[in-house]
């Protein structure tokens, strides 16, 4: 089979790392790929949101599946052009990725179907957006409609912090377009975690759960990024939480996905905040997190290529796969300056002695080949170093342990990703 998967970050080099090795494959594209991903797959040189140039690709080259990584070309509608000229996708349509391009389809959505999530209201007006926060007390948080490449939620500790966000959204256009709406909401309290299905339109198939470490320093401080480490599994997720999410969140979703018309194909992930074992759902992503890909990759026995053709072809109930026990930990290194201005060029030395170890893969990000084949740094987020051990806290030595043998004055990573679980093994 000839595959495509689209993007070109460390979700999409742990997805082309897990297609390779699939017996299926006769040949494997990426656009537009990194320095690492063209250990796996051919790169070509088409941007993920381009999507008239994939669709001509694909038929160019007699591509019989393609994987859709990020959400833009998804929102966007890749996966109904390319069902429109034959090519069947892995990833949701345009309408059942409303689900994460509109924060307030999402919110109604949950509203019309009973699931568990923040109160919320949502507005154009700034009057009454501001009426509205007048009327509820700080923390309180204020979020772009549409996609803000992460950066669209404002957690405001205060009444006059909320109203300047609503400023900045509807007034001075700070998100455009994605926040010429906002959907304004009760703070939720407790403790974060991801958790992902594969869904074909009816079933929805539990992945695994993990947990990201959104802010850039140590100790969770400092501004939010795209994410600078996980591990999986998520120790709050037990094998009975498993069974509170699917029944009050994800079963609904599908049920109600498939009665408004939308049926929901690809892989969702459910951002949740948990407390007092009740999960709430704060958000929905239509794709794989960056960096959960890569630990759920790490930890995935199974092919997964033939899941997500089931996904497509909607034959996922019965489906299996196995997973390995152990747990999976990645420690994103990301360029100086990241998540502000940050630079780009530097070279990075010793990837191979620090990814000897066979429980140690490093997924490239923000990557490309300099002109004498040295790995150089071109994105915010560069490489993300990613281990397995029987516990949360061996993964941590093992992962950090690749990091310091990697050379790289250009680069920073947190020292204390997967903190809060290694607590939890001590207690
Ligand atoms: P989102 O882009 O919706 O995932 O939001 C980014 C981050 O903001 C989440 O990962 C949470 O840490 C935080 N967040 C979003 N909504 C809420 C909420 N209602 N209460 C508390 N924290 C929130
Ligand atoms: N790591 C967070 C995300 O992919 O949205």
């Amino acid at each position: 089979m000839r595959v495509l998967v689209v993007g070109g970050g460390g979700r999409e080099h742990a997805l082309c790392w897990a297609i390779a090795g699939s017996p299926l494959v006769t040949k494997l594209y990426c656009a537009p790929g990194n320095a690492g991903i063209a250990q796996d797959a051919e790169c070509v040189a088409i941007a993920a949101e381009d999507v008239d140039g994939i669709i001509r690709f694909a038929q160019d080259n007699e591509i019989e599946f393609v994987v859709i990584g990020p959400e833009a070309p998804l929102v966007a509608g890749l996966a109904d052009k390319l069902a429109d000229i034959g090519i069947k996708s892995f990833g949701p349509s345009a309408a059942a990725a409303e689900m994460e391009g509109s924060k307030g389809f999402m919110k109604d959505f949950c509203a019309r179907h009973d699931i568990p999530t923040a109160a919320y209201a949502r507005f154009k007006d700034i009057p009454a957006a501001k009426a509205f926060i007048a009327a509820h007390s700080a923390p309180i948080v204020v979020k772009a409609d549409g996609l803000a490449a992460g950066k669209g939620v404002i957690i405001a500790e205060t009444i006059e912090q909320a109203n300047a966000a609503v400023d900045d959204m509807l007034e001075s256009g700070t998100f455009g377009d994605a926040g010429a709406e906002v959907v304004i909401e009760e703070f939720l309290g407790g403790e974060e975690a991801s958790f992902f299905v594969l869904c074909d339109g009816e079933t929805a198939l539990p992945l695994a759960s993990a947990q990201d470490h959104k802010r850039v320093g140590d100790g969770d401080t400092g501004p939010n990024t795209g994410g600078m480490g996980a591990y999986s599994p998520a120790p709050i997720v037990t094998d009975a939480m498993v069974e509170t999410i699917m029944e009050t969140i994800i079963n609904p979703t599908m049920a109600g996905m498939k009665a408004e018309g939308k049926p929901y194909k690809g892989v969702l992930y459910a951002g949740l905040m948990i407390e007092d074992d009740q999960p709430k759902l704060l958000e929905y992503n239509v794709r794989f997190g960056d960096p959960e890909c890569q630990v759920l990759m790490m930890r995935l026995m199974s092919d997964l290529l033939p899941a997500l053709i089931a996904s497509a072809d909607g034959v996922l109930k019965d489906f299996d796969l196995r997973w390995y026990d152990e747990t999976a930990l990645t420690v994103v290194m990301a360029a100086n300056g990241y998540p502000g201005a940050y630079d780009k060029g530097s070279v990075i030395k010793g990837l191979e002695d620090a990814s000897e170890d066979r429980d140690i893969t490093i997924f490239h990000a923000g990557t490309m080949f300099g002109e004498n084949g040295e790995v150089t740094a071109t994105g915010g987020r560069v490489i993300a170093v990613t281990a397995l051990g029987d516990t949360v806290a061996e993964a941590q030595t093992s992962a950090y342990k690749a990091v310091d043998a990697i050379d790289w004055p250009g680069g920073f990573c947190r020292r204390d990703i997967g903190w809060r679980a290694v607590e939890r093994e001590q207690s």
